[in-house]
């Protein structure tokens, strides 16, 4: 057990490392900075007017079943965007239809609108370079359950616009501080297989490793404790020898003999510990326990003086 409670404390111990450095970057680092936001400005205020929008009435007949209505502004024009199923979050795949509200008809969001959403956005130095389509669930936008376009700009931060492909939203801006912070977080949360969370089942997984972790380090601290205890508790004799009294102490079922030969201290045996030669005399405190051997070996003057056979006296 011991082994495996190293290995695996070596894996806790360096996600702990990862864990600790990420959250102190996040304490020290500067949230403005991060945030992906240098070159986004806010939409400008609308200069269509209501009075150059068309009937919405058959437009809930025509697009059939719809939810709900809304009057959108993409990049300066206006929508209506028919919802026809309900969403309880805006990145949850949606089915919509996007009606230009000034002509009345339906369009899609394609490379040009995106574009243009993009642009409106944006207030940076850079024109766009480059637009490409990206799929739900994509690498950059992994809890984005629409499909979506990356629209990038060629300015001095990188900067990278995502906007909705079925209702044209703008998903946000993104550029290399906001891409570090989002490396960042993917280490925090152990998100490694890229879900863009932290409830995910190698979370779970380390989870419950952490717990064996610390519940086998509990047993191994039992354990040494009892040993310990049992150390605590062990034997303490005195012998008396010629050159005074000497302090011995003796683990449980241990004799004194063991003792001594664990010490290097001399002591006479010609049978091994088996209580049968009565050579391994020593002397103890009188009080010590008399064993049927060491009666037949020792005279009582001797017993009563404190010699015992040392194979014969124990550490419990
Ligand atoms: S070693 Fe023989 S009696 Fe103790």
């Amino acid at each position: 057990m011991m082994r495996w409670h190293k290995w695996a404390a070596l894996a806790v111990g360096l996600q702990m490392m990862v864990w600790i450095g990420t959250g102190l970057y996040f304490n020290l680092v500067d949230h403005q900075r991060i945030g992906g936001h240098q070159y986004h400005q806010q939409a400008a205020e609308p200069t269509w007017s209501l009075t150059q929008l068309v009937d919405p009435t058959p437009l809930l007949e025509q697009y059939a079943p719809v939810i709900r209505l809304t009057l959108v502004d993409r990049a300066g024009h206006p929508y209506y965007q028919l919802e026809h199923q309900r969403q309880l979050y805006r990145r949850q795949a949606q089915t919509l239809t996007l009606v230009d509200a000034i002509r009345g008809d339906a369009v899609t969001v394609d490379r040009a609108m995106a574009s243009a959403v993009a642009r409106a956005s944006y207030r940076g130095p850079g024109a766009v370079s480059e637009i490409t389509a990206l799929p739900p669930h994509s690498a950059e936008l992994p809890k984005e359950e629409n499909p979506a376009w990356r629209v990038a700009f060629a300015d001095d931060l990188a900067t990278v616009v995502f906007v909705e492909a079925r209702s044209g939203r703008l998903i946000g801006h993104q550029n290399r501080h906001s891409r570090e912070a989002a490396l960042m977080l993917k280490l925090h949360f152990m998100d490694y297989a890229n879900t863009g969370g932290f409830n995910h089942p190698l979370m779970w997984t380390f989870a419950l490793f952490s717990l064996a972790l610390s519940l086998s380090g509990l047993t191994l601290l039992i354990r040494r404790l009892g040993s310990n205890l049992s150390h605590w508790r062990a034997r303490r004799v005195t012998l008396h020898t010629p050159a005074g009294a000497q302090k011995l102490r003796l683990a449980p079922r241990q004799s004194v003999l063991e003792g001594m030969q664990r010490e290097g201290l001399a002591v006479r045996s010609e049978c091994g510990g088996g209580g049968s030669c009565g050579r391994c005399r020593i002397r103890l405190e009188p009080g010590s326990p008399i064993s049927a051997a060491e009666q037949r070996f020792l005279s009582q003057r001797h017993l009563e003086q404190g010699w015992r056979l040392a194979c014969q006296q124990y550490g419990d």
